[in-house]
Parts: C-alpha cells; structure tokens; sequence
C-alpha cells in the first residue's frame, strides 16, 4: 500500500513536469508581430515582388494539383494572398478555411473575399495549439511560411491530421535555414531547417510523397498521413525519438504490464496502465481515469515486458482517442537504451 502511495506521488509528479515541459512555445517570441497587426502593412509586406513565396505564387498552387470540390485549409493564412488563389481553383462546390490565430487577418481575408464576390472561403481563428478544423473534413492543408511561426508544432500538426480526410495531404512551403549559406534574417528568424521541420511532422504522423524544386531560399514538399507502424504494428519511432519526445513534454510513456511486473521494477518516466485495466474496466470509467493521467495531446508510448501486450492495448487506447504509438522494445530493453529505472 506504502510503495503504491509513493509511485502515486511520484507519477503525479511527473505529470507535473512534463506539464511545464509541453506547455513552453518552441519559439515565445515568434509571432510577436501578430499580435493584433496592422493588416495593411503585412499586405505590403506579403503582396509584393521580391517575395519568393510572392513571386512564384503561380507554381506552388500549380503544384498542389488542386481540383473542383477539394476542401483546402490555408493554415496560416495571412492576408490571404493564397486563399484568394485556391478559392477559384476549388470552385463553389469546394472550400477554403482561412486560417489564423489573428483575428484580424481572418476578418481582412473574409472581407477582401466578400468584396471580390468570393463566396467559398470562410475564415477561422485558430488557437497556437489547435487549427481548430471539423474533423475528417478538409482534403489539403496548405502550410506556406507559417509552420515555423508554430509555437507548439506537435499539437498543432495534430489537430490538422484530424482534420484531413483519411487521403488529406499537407504541403508545406517554408525557407530553406542552412548554416553558413542562409541570409542572416533566416538564420535568427527560423528555428530550424528542412530536416528537422519535415523530422517533426512524420513524428506528427505523416510521410513525405513529393518535393519540388523551383525555389530557391524555399522547399515545396507534400505530405500524406502515415501509420508509421512495422509489419509487427510496432511504431516506427527510433528509441532516441521516444527519449528526447517524452524529455520534452511532447509524450508520455505508459507502462501497460500488470501490479505486481510494476512494483517489481519499472522506468521512471512511466505511468502504470495495466492492460487488464483497458481490458476491464468500463469504458467510461476507463475513460475518466486515463483522462487524469494521460492527456490526448500527447503521443503515447507503450510498452510492456516483451512488445506483445502493448499491441493488445493499442486499439483500445485509439478507441479513446489517443496517439499511441507500441514499442517492441520491452521493460528491460528499455533500460539497456538508457532509460532510467525507477528508484
Ligand atoms: C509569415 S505569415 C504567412 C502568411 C501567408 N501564409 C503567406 O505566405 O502569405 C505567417 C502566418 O502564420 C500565422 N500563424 C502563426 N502561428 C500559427 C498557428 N499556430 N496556426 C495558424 N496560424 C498561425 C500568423 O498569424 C501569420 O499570419
């Protein structure tokens, strides 16, 4: 009773933590200038000659292959400068969502389009976390300079794989940051390159299908949803992936082995879920207790002593909603990686 009350305290404390750890933007200071903007001069800024983005504007719509009827979210939409162009090419039996966590571009875009007789985009204020789409419902997300202005990448990501259609695709159009070759305003404005943005979407659960190259401070690339399993149905996550994703807040790592496996040696970071309590306990009581412990913003990683129950357990955890991802590595294997064994 005495060793449970204390893995109590200490799992709650590591809620705690990893609380703190995912609630801090990537980058706090980014979208400073969002902050209620002047519309106005963000169109002078966006709408000119000599933007990349601006100047070949025609061939990155040309290249998303858009069609009559297609559902488009234009995520971070701006003053709107792409919407108005998807807009057409959708037709009326489509859609735009212009999207924003700026109420004020969102107001501009809905405007300009209602003047320009535009009657298929419909404006959305998002929030940092969430794009704040129906889910199931959008064909592409179309992601042009804006995926390194989102401060919570993952959470972000996440709420738009909901929103895509089950074949949704993303494309994202962002500047190239490379070291020593970058102009000095995309190496202190970005906070990463290609590498590590297109790293953290397929961690979001996608693939890249296609990449363009007709700029040149810019990438094109699309996206579509991937399972990222194994044959095995294990994830595909590397094991550095899981560490430095649950050091950081972005997962939790839960332990679906039974009581007893538990107290006889178990990882720090993790949290008891034993598979007979998915099994058997009603759903909706399952449901209140999980949502205590594991939040549905977060990946989850499972494991148990060989890899074979996390597989038991991963369609009743999706069921509820999560993102869990199985590991084949079992408890020990886990603490060969280096992952530390609780006290
Ligand atoms: C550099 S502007 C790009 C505008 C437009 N896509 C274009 O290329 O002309 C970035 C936009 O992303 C928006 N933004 C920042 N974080 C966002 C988020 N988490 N979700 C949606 N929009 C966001 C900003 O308010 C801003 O309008």
């Amino acid at each position: 009773m005495k060793t449970s009350f204390i893995l109590q305290v200490l799992a709650i404390a590591v809620v705690a933590s990893n609380c703190v750890a995912q609630d801090k933007s990537v980058n706090p200071e980014i979208n400073k200038s969002f902050v209620k903007p002047d519309v106005s001069t963000f169109v002078e800024r966006f709408e000119k000659e000599g933007r990349e983005v601006y100047d070949h504007r025609e061939e990155i719509v040309e290249a998303c292959q858009l069609k009559p009827g297609m559902v488009v979210a234009d995520i971070g939409a701006g003053t709107g400068l792409f919407t108005r162009m998807i807009a057409p090419r959708v037709t009326e039996r489509g859609q735009v969502f212009a999207v924003d966590i700026a109420k004020e571009f969102v107001a501009h875009v809905e405007k300009v389009c209602q003047d320009e007789g535009i009657k298929n985009v419909k404006g959305v204020v998002c929030t940092s976390e969430s794009a704040e789409l129906p889910a199931d419902s959008v064909d592409l997300a179309f992601i042009c300079d804006a995926y390194h202005h989102f401060e919570f990448p993952y959470k972000t990501m996440r709420s738009i794989y909901h929103a895509l259609k089950p074949d949704g695709q993303v494309v994202l159009v962002d500047f190239d940051r490379i070291e020593g070759q970058s102009s000095d305003w995309i190496l202190s404005h970005l906070r990463a390159g290609k590498a590590t943005f297109v790293k953290e979407i397929e961690l979001a659960g996608f693939e890249v299908v296609e990449e363009r190259d007709f700029l040149a401070t810019s990438y094109w690339i699309r996206f579509k949803k991937s399972e990222r399993k194994t044959d095995s149905k294990h994830t595909t996550d590397s094991v550095d992936d899981v560490k430095r994703l649950v050091a950081d807040g972005t997962a939790k790592l839960i332990d679906v082995r039974e009581e007893g496996e538990w107290d006889a040696g178990h990882l720090a970071a993790a949290v008891l879920v034993p598979l007979s309590m998915l099994r058997n306990l009603p759903a909706d009581q399952l449901k209140t207790k999980l949502a205590a412990e594991l939040p549905k913003d977060k990946i989850i990683y499972s494991h148990c002593r060989s890899g074979g129950r996390v597989l038991a357990a991963t369609p009743i955890l999706e069921q509820l909603g999560y993102d869990v991802r199985p590991l084949a590595l079992g408890y020990a294997a886990l603490v060969d990686e280096g992952f530390e064994k609780a006290e």
